[in-house]
């Protein structure tokens, strides 16, 4: 089998490694603990249908799965890019600065960075992208925001296009109406100004990191598994 195979290949090779270089062959419970890692890394899930799927199987899906969420804050920022051009990721570092500048908190100002990302593969629903998105790893007020930013930003241009610019107002007695009111006063409308001095990219690259570190809820979590 090429898995066996490449691994025998591995200790041998660490053997002659160890020889060559007139290492103790202490280090070999390293090399094995190495060697085990590698062979996690390099075995796949087996199954055709999930009916046979073993708990093996979910081990090795459960660890690559890790892995590859560790790199959700990365795509994001690449994800991101993609707004460049007509205003978009200017507007998203507007937001997202004034946020910073204005006192918010980390995960606020990441909420202000990523409001729009959705407009690239959801151009007619992105805030519920964004909100989706950014649901298990911020409060449940910022969710809120984001989620229903769309309606609110109405208030500044839907009247333009026949509609009601006072959509937003069916969710009037909601507790978190202000803060999205807030939001979209403070944080969206206002930061279509080409003139103002956004911090770049990189500057919210660790915020990202940061608040996408860790999810707090999650369906595959065991505390949360519940509908
Ligand atoms: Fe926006």
């Amino acid at each position: 089998m090429a898995i066996v195979a490449l691994t025998t290949d591995l200790f041998v090779f660490h053997v002659y490694y160890l020889r060559h270089n007139n290492l103790s062959d202490a280090s070999l419970p390293v090399l094995a603990e190495t060697l085990k890692e590698k062979i996690m890394d390099e075995k796949q899930a087996q199954f055709k249908s999930m009916t046979e799927a073993t708990a093996e199987d979910w081990a090795i899906i459960g660890k690559h799965h890790g892995e590859f969420c560790l790199g959700l804050a990365k795509r994001l920022v690449e994800h991101l890019k993609m707004l460049d051009g007509d205003f978009g990721l200017s507007h998203s570092l507007q937001s997202a600065s004034r946020a910073h500048r204005a006192g918010k908190d980390e995960e606020y100002v990441v909420c202000a960075l990523l409001h729009d990302i959705g407009d690239t593969l959801g151009p007619f629903n992105h805030a519920d992208m964004a909100a989706t998105i950014l649901q298990p790893f911020v409060s449940e007020k910022n969710h809120w925001i984001i989620k229903h930013h769309g309606i609110f930003q109405g208030y500044y241009f839907f009247h333009y296009l026949g509609l009601d610019r006072n959509a937003r107002d069916v969710l009037i007695d909601h507790p978190y109406y202000q803060d999205c009111a807030e939001f979209c006063e403070e944080y969206d409308q206002n930061c279509f100004d080409s003139e103002y001095d956004s911090e770049p990219l990189s500057f919210f690259e660790p915020m990202v990191d940061r608040v996408f570190e860790k999810s707090k809820k999650s369906l595959y979590t065991k505390s949360e598994n519940h509908v």
